[in-house]
């Protein structure tokens, strides 16, 4: 790319030249989420894919989120800046041992975190996010089976909110799993006052301590509407941006990670960059599609999660 291209305003032109809207998921870099139509969080983000007037939609997160556009919205072109950027949360389910497993229980209902492949989603009966797991269970019969997956820690969470015998599955997602539960105390003693808030992803004992546990959008509206000035925040540190900006006289501090980590940045969410959401709209490239058999099948159990979340 020409060095001299102002970046933000040719986005800003293409987005026009080609009616496109840019969906950004609170763990992307800043200046992504400042060029944003949309930021929000997995269920925020899905019902602007559903629901969007645009022929374009350019989503700034990683693949599962633009697959879960692409079913809602499937005569739309969906772009995703960098293919690579996965997640290791969706990676730890694959879908033919998932659907080996679902055989063990066949008269179980399947719920399926948002965080996983099309494929995966597939072969749920709902999907839900972490702002509507809690709902979502509770609006089933008390004496409904169900698996639920990925997610071992929502899965976990979710269970002892809802009194539920959940069956899990092992997944986890390696950002959300590397806070240090000591240093997390230390910091809780120098900053006694600080509220500490905590992403449902993160293992019980970290969320054992947390005075608020949610999406990235709910620990958001928490950190707005909380009197509290400083909040230690265990989560991927993106969403700090959002927080910072909504209150900028309030301290913001992401949880210390274990010291074999250095920050708590997703890999896979910081591979998107300014520079390849240009060239992703400008050659209209990489595109997410998917088989027509999947998006059919991945649909119901997504468009049950929005008439539950509605
Ligand atoms: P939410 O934004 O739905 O809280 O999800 C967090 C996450 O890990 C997304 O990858
Ligand atoms: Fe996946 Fe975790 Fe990254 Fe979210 S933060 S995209 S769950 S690896």
């Amino acid at each position: 790319i020409d060095p001299s291209i102002d970046l933000i305003a040719e986005i800003q032109r293409l987005k026009k030249e080609k009616n496109a809207v840019i969906l950004a998921h609170y763990y992307q870099e800043s200046e992504i989420q400042d060029i944003a139509d949309y930021i929000g969080d997995s269920l925020g983000l899905s019902q602007q894919a559903a629901k969007t007037e645009a022929d374009v939609i350019l989503f700034a997160g990683v693949h599962f989120m633009a697959e879960t556009a692409k079913i809602l919205s499937p005569e739309k072109k969906v772009l995703l800046p960098d293919l690579k950027a996965g997640c290791s949360l969706s990676d730890s389910c694959p879908p033919h041992l998932f659907a080996k497993f679902k055989e063990q229980y066949p008269d179980h209902l399947v719920i399926t975190y948002v965080n996983c492949t099309a494929e995966l989603k597939a072969l749920s009966d709902i999907v839900c996010t972490s702002s509507n797991a809690v709902q979502i269970v509770e609006s089933l019969p008390k004496d409904q089976k169900i698996i639920f997956g990925p997610d071992r820690n929502l899965g976990a969470y979710v269970k002892k909110k809802t009194g539920r015998d959940l069956v899990l599955w092992n997944g986890a997602c390696m950002v959300h799993e590397i806070f240090s539960q000591d240093r997390i105390n230390g910091l809780r003693a120098e900053y006694p006052t600080a509220k500490f808030i905590a992403h449902p992803e993160c293992e019980d004992h970290i969320l054992a301590q947390a005075d608020y546990i949610g999406s990235t959008s709910g620990m958001l509206k928490y950190t707005i509407e909380n009197s509290a000035d400083t909040f230690i925040v265990a989560t991927e540190s993106g969403i700090l941006h959002q927080m910072q900006k909504a209150s900028p006289s309030k301290t913001f501090i992401p949880a210390p990670p274990n010291n074999l980590c250095a920050c708590n940045d997703c890999p896979h969410m910081k591979l998107n960059t300014l520079e390849k959401l240009y060239n992703c709209l400008h050659y209209e490239l990489p595109e997410v599609v998917l088989p027509a058999d999947v998006i059919q099948r991945a649909q119901k159990p997504i468009e049950r999660m929005l008439e539950i979340s509605e």
